[in-house]
């Protein structure tokens, strides 16, 4: 462990797998240089001071590492992980090494791991067991599991013990080491485990290399406090941590003076943004004020909390301009008192009070949420409450789950008494519902006229164009492909129940007055 480990608290050192100890004293061997991310121990922090690096830099002794080499990354779950894969391409990029799409070709291969439900978790030991035969064909390959899964210390050990051809585990907090780790890796014959689940730091000025040059994502703060009982990611990505507003709006208006079209900012719960920030008064209002005098045709935020979601907020909203009449607000559940088991520290009245407080002021917005089904103990009428409560709010998408327990969250200790069938059911039922009020908001768009930024080729027929409305539908529609990367107005001509089929009527955005057309009422 060197020096910088040891003062940013955490573990951790190389491990040799080939070690030949009895498996109990292997995992002891382990578990003493590994201390994993515990509720106890989360919920004490939040005292430690942020410390803000602007220094980053590749130092000189790595550029060349990865000359002649080739990285893959492939990314698991949600925007934060795809982002993070953008920062690591760029270190890889700094470090000498090429892009590569196939694993076959590759040098280094990192999985990029997301640890939200157990089915995720699933997809990527199945893919670590994939990867053996490229490590037999070439013992050089270096293969690397990063992201959530990462910061599991039921992950890294069944890694140690069952899967010896991984050669790197690192963790959330630790991308910007990514140049240490990989010298390491090729110094060492040992698995290098590097997972600080002592956060606590904000890194500026780390290199990106960004997929595309239509829409980017911008981080605006890092980690989750509100620790609902279901949910592993206050764990795995650490406590609240809000970037400065000035580094914000400065890679906002160099990514409008590159041409970007549409900016998302991201953290886990965005709404807290700014409430770290101790020597300014400063929020998601506050930052989304400033981000709309900045030639960017479209600003849109993921994801919300409504506890956090606050009047200023919407206010600023209900300006419109570039930030889009699009808003994703979890809700989880229609029942209060699931709510309260879930500690989301807000009622069935107080949300849908939120609802009608951002429908006064934005008319034409819409809305899409997240919910779970089948949480522990749930009945069928706490079940028909969230199916009411997606009617009186008329979400137009929802991405719906069945409760996986995480371990070491709170939930995960609750006995339950739904059996799988009945959770499966559940779901089914609220899907059908889901997408019976997508398809509606859908049938309602018909012969009107909307913005939709034309991205690229449509996924099953080459000869169209696809794209995004301000509201986040997706428009599949004929055009010339120069308009690729551009606002056009598009005539809607058909509706599917997730997608609307049309036709170019004009390149360009559209104004303000027909900012409304696109109202679905
Ligand atoms: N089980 C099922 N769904 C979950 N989510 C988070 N944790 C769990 C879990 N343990 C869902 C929530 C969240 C979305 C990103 O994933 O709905 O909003
Ligand atoms: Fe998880 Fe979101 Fe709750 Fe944070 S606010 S604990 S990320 S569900």
């Amino acid at each position: 462990m060197n020096e910088e480990q040891r003062k940013q608290g955490q573990l951790v050192e190389s491990a040799n797998p080939s070690d030949k100890k009895s498996e109990k004293d292997y995992s002891k061997y382990f578990q003493s240089v590994y201390i994993p991310p515990s509720l106890k121990e989360a919920k004490k922090r939040g005292k430690e001071e942020v410390k803000y690096h602007n220094d980053f830099d590749i130092p000189i002794e790595f550029k060349g590492l990865g000359e002649g080499k080739k990285f893959y990354i492939r990314t698991y779950g949600c925007q934060m992980n795809e982002h993070d894969t953008e920062v690591m391409a760029g270190i890889f990029m700094a470090l000498g090494y090429e892009a590569t799409n196939t694993t076959e070709d590759a040098d280094v291969i990192l999985l990029n791991t997301c640890a939200i439900r157990e089915n995720a978790e699933n997809k990527v030991f199945g893919e670590i067991g994939h990867l053996v035969h490229l490590k037999r064909e070439n013992p050089e390959l270096l293969i690397g599991i990063c992201g959530c899964m990462s910061q599991e210390e039921s992950v890294v050990n069944r890694i140690l013990k069952k899967h010896r051809h991984v050669d790197i585990i690192f963790g959330t907090h630790n991308i910007h080491r990514l140049p240490n780790i990989l010298k390491d890796a090729y110094m060492s014959k040992e698995m290098v485990v590097e997972v600080w689940s002592k956060e606590g730091d904000v890194i500026e000025n780390l290199p990106k290399v960004r997929r595309g040059n239509i829409k980017a994502w911008v981080n605006i703060m890092y980690g989750c406090d509100k620790f609902c009982t279901y949910c592993i990611v206050p764990y795995t990505r650490g406590k609240e941590r809000s970037r400065r507003p000035e580094e914000i709006i400065q890679e906002v208006r160099q990514l409008a003076a590159q041409g970007y079209q549409e900016i998302t900012l991201l953290g886990q719960n965005v709404n807290a943004y700014g409430k770290d920030l101790e020597d300014i008064d400063y929020g998601l209002g506050q930052l989304m004020d400033d981000l709309r005098s900045i030639d960017i045709p479209r600003v849109r935020f993921t994801t919300s909390h409504p506890r956090d979601f606050d009047d200023h907020l919407i206010e600023v909203l209900a300006k419109k301009g570039n930030l889009v009449e699009h808003i994703h607000l979890p809700v989880q559940s229609g029942s209060t008192d699931v709510l309260k088991i879930m500690a989301r520290k807000y009622t069935r009245e107080q949300f849908l009070e939120l609802v009608r407080k951002i429908k006064a002021a934005i008319p034409d917005v819409s809305l899409s949420t997240d919910i779970i089904v089948g949480y522990p103990n749930e009945t069928d009428e706490q079940f028909e409450e969230t199916l009411s409560l997606y009617r009186e709010v008329g979400f137009e998408a929802a991405y719906t789950f069945i409760y996986s327990p995480r371990e070491g969250t709170p939930a995960a200790k609750m006995k339950d008494n739904v059996p799988m069938s009945v959770k499966k059911e559940r779901l089914q039922r609220l899907n059908a519902l889901v997408n019976e009020f997508s398809a509606e908001a859908m049938k309602k768009y018909v012969g009107q006229v909307v913005e939709v930024l034309a991205e690229g080729e449509s996924k099953n027929n080459p000869d169209i164009l696809a794209g995004y409305t301000r509201k986040n539908k997706l428009v599949n529609f004929k055009a010339p492909k120069t308009v690729i990367g551009k606002l056009v107005k598009v005539k809607i001509t058909e509706a599917k129940s997730w997608s609307l089929n049309g036709e170019m009527v004009e390149a360009g955005p559209i104004g303000a007055e027909f900012q409304e057309a696109e109202e679905v009422k």
